[in-house]
């Protein structure tokens, strides 16, 4: 894993642009894995800036966003694809029709009941996983992280292995999102997220964290154990994971010193190909 610790958030959201920037360089038709939350908010900006003065292009890139809440009126303003709308689609030049989240149509409980087949929900799933394969896996997958370790909406606990599918969110998750809703009733339960199996299948994942809140789960992430305890803690196991930190997320970590060590060793290498 390969971690790098900047001043603040606005670091954090330029050297995740410049991940995006060279991918998108080395191949603008890239399949891009995109991420919901405040983190990446001064990120989207950047790369809504990018594209509108001409450095960025979007127009043969397709995404797919690693989760969709469940039970929100097809519109809502706080569902994911509003949200990436407004932060995102809108100002670049992607094709609309390039632009994958889990669908979530017809997916609710009434009054406990669904109108839908367990099958019909579950299949869901599979049928994002599918997609994702058919358009040749994710070359970069954007990620947040949890309070509580969660990535996307894979809550503590979640199988390592695990594909895209529905999830319930933990009363915590809900409380920290809520600050996007009216109250915390109006959180919803439910959720289809790519599952932990589907997002190590990334050819790099990229997880940005700022704020001192971040930080206990930042040290778990890296420095605990791999457990389904800790989600994210999987990116371990991921042969090319990425975790951008402002100084706040990483004020837990025992290692400083060694990850400045090995970054500086990374960016003379990198500075090879210039
Ligand atoms: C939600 C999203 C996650 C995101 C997390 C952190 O739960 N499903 O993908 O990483 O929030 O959000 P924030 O960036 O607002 O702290």
């Amino acid at each position: 894993m390969r971690v790098i610790i900047l001043e603040d958030a606005e670091a954090v959201a330029q050297r995740a642009l410049s991940f995006f920037d060279r991918m998108l360089r080395q191949k603008p038709d890239a399949v891009l894995g995109l991420a919901t939350g405040s983190t990446p908010l001064r990120l989207y900006e950047k790369l809504s800036e990018g594209c509108q003065a001409g450095d960025l292009r979007f127009s043969d890139v397709t995404t797919f966003n690693l989760d969709e809440y469940i039970g929100l009126p097809a519109g809502h303003s706080q569902s994911y694809r509003q949200f990436m709308q407004k932060h995102l689609f809108q100002h670049i030049d992607i094709d609309p029709g390039r632009t994958h989240l889990p669908d979530v149509a017809n997916l609710s409980f009434d009054r406990g009941e669904s109108s839908l087949r367990c099958e019909d929900w579950q299949a869901r799933g599979a049928a994002y996983d599918q997609m994702i394969h058919a358009a040749g896996g994710i070359d970069l997958q954007l990620l947040g992280l949890g309070r509580d370790g969660h990535i996307g909406f894979n809550e503590p606990g979640s199988s390592l292995a695990s594909r895209t599918r529905i999830k319930a969110l933990t009363r915590q998750t809900r409380a920290d999102n809520s600050h996007f809703f009216a109250s915390i009733e109006q959180v919803p339960r439910l959720s289809i997220t790519m599952g932990i199996g589907s997002i190590l299948q990334a050819r790099q994942c990229l997880l940005m964290a700022t704020g001192a809140h971040k930080s206990p789960a930042v040290t778990a992430m890296i420095e605990g154990p791999v457990t389904a305890r800790v989600p994210a803690s999987a990116l371990q196991m991921h042969p090319a994971a990425v975790v951008i930190l402002d100084q706040e997320a990483a004020s837990g970590l025992q290692h400083r010193d060694d990850y400045q060590d090995a970054e500086t060793l990374q960016q003379a290498l990198e500075s090879l190909d210039h």
